[in-house]
């Protein structure tokens, strides 16, 4: 056996116990093998320093390895480190990793911003403004609620751009939306709220982290005008009311006066009110009721989901509870990032920047609908980074039209899984946003492609 002196001091972690000896060391490595915590393919640790490391003889170690490369899940070669057996000569009793989904090679997945255009220079230049003039108090612990910097600056440009009311002491900087959700759903459940209704249609994944949190969750349909507020009985509610997630349609001003004036807690999941394209955007709900309506925002959509950074504008009565919240999560975002989010909104970068997305989403939404067959119809309003395309009704299932697309390699998604409801009409959900400019043409024409197949 070759010694594996070569690749030392690589830190892993094996699940054995010591009293189980040389066989359980030779069990938890081919776990982690088998688990591909261990990757075929990748050095193992040295005998020498897994022996240390483990605080045993370095003679078990090699026999270990020894046993493990004549069952062939080692590979060994003179002078060289001793490697996991790579992928196709692993043994045929260890699960091979599951392989990766291949990227699908025309984007269409809603709900995601054109990634190559984030503004890389202009947030290079702010997080190198922002950390110069910043003190070094800032990178402590202090600031739980989120550096008062960008808390300043967000409530100026909330108020501005998105008609919030707002000033910096109740605005909260969260680790994402997610990450909002989970401390407000925290918060409102040890005010005693019980329920939390979601719009039904909505995104499955906000529904689980309010449910972790305590609250149950319960569904509210939506139709044409938005959120049915009159069929809501639940003491809070979620709402995409610019631009209802996934369906498209806005909340008609009937039923934001009607939300407004219900009592209930609401957070306002304004994920994208940047992005309106027909007339001017309508300003938040929150300012019809701030001392009942959280505002909710993110820089996912505007700059990048990978920043994670969100921002809440509380009612008064609820920052304390969310602060506490906030600092039983453990979580918050990283002040530098903060800092650099701060300057780029002072310094007009970030409404530059979203102008341009918003006249690149505008020309390519345009696009879509121009190219799109007379049978699925299009639903919603001319906003955001995604498009609801029903189907006919007597025609192809959206299983039909999922398969169609992922034959060519077209990366989107359907209605169903949206619903809380079984039984609801399907769809497919375009994003319009997340390919590269360079790729767009292509991307819909393929789409154009699988649907004429399926409707014709
Ligand atoms: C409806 C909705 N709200 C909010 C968000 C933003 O979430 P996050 O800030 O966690 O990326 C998204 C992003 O996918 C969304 O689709």
């Amino acid at each position: 056996m070759a010694d594996s002196w070569s690749s030392p001091g690589l830190d892993v972690h094996l699940d054995w116990q010591p009293s189980t000896g040389r066989g359980g060391l030779t069990t938890a490595i081919r776990a982690a093998i088998r688990e591909g915590r261990w990757q075929a393919g990748a050095a193992v640790p040295s005998t020498r320093s897994l022996a240390h490391d483990l605080g045993i003889a370095r003679g078990t170690v090699t026999r270990v390895y020894a046993d493990l490369a004549a069952e062939g899940y080692l590979h060994t070669a003179q002078g060289a480190p001793t490697r996991v057996a790579t992928a196709g000569s692993l043994p045929q009793s260890a699960p091979r990793q599951a392989p990766r989904e291949p990227a699908p090679r025309w984007d269409l997945r809603p709900g995601r911003p054109d990634l190559t255009a984030f503004p890389r220079q202009a947030w290079l230049t702010a997080t190198r403004r922002a950390l110069l003039r910043t003190p070094a108090a800032a990178f402590g612990y202090e600031s739980e609620l989120g550096a008062p910097e960008l808390r300043e600056t967000l409530a100026g440009y909330l108020a501005r751009a998105r008609g919030v009311v707002a000033d910096p002491d109740r605005v909260v900087v969260c680790h994402g939306y997610s990450h909002a959700v989970a401390v407000l759903s925290r918060a409102l459940h040890g005010l005693g709220v019980g329920e939390v209704a979601f719009e039904n249609p909505s995104l499955g994944r906000y529904r689980s982290i309010a449910a972790a949190q305590g609250p149950r969750v319960v569904g509210v349909d939506v139709d044409e005008h938005g959120l049915d507020v009159s069929a809501l009985d639940s003491p809070a509610v979620v709402v995409t009311a610019a631009h209802q997630y996934p369906t498209g349609v806005t909340l008609a001003p009937h039923r934001r006066a009607a939300l407004a004036r219900s009592g209930a807690w609401v957070l306002e999941d304004d994920y994208d009110g940047e992005f309106r394209f027909d007339r001017q955007r309508v300003g938040a709900l929150q300012a019809l009721a701030p001392e009942r309506v959280v505002y909710a925002g993110t820089a996912s959509k505007t700059l990048a989901p990978a920043l994670r950074l969100a921002w809440l504008v509380l009612p008064r009565s609820l920052v304390e509870p969310v602060r506490a919240a906030m600092a039983d999560s453990g979580s918050r975002p990283a002040v530098p990032d903060q800092l650099a989010l701060a300057e780029l909104i002072d310094s007009g970068a970030y409404d530059q920047h979203i102008r341009r997305s918003r006249a690149e989403y505008r020309t390519r939404r345009a696009r879509l609908m121009a190219a799109l067959p007379d049978s699925v119809r299009p639903q919603g309003i001319p906003a955001g980074l995604h498009l609801l395309l029903r189907l006919p009704p007597d025609g192809p299932s959206e299983a039909t039209a999922l398969a169609a697309c992922r034959r060519r390699s077209i990366g989107i998604e359907g209605l169903t899984p949206y619903w809380m409801t079984p039984d609801r009409p399907g769809g497919l959900l375009v994003g319009y946003a997340a390919t590269p400019k360079h790729a767009f043409a292509g991307a819909i024409q393929t789409l154009i492609e699988a649907l004429w197949e399926i409707t014709t």
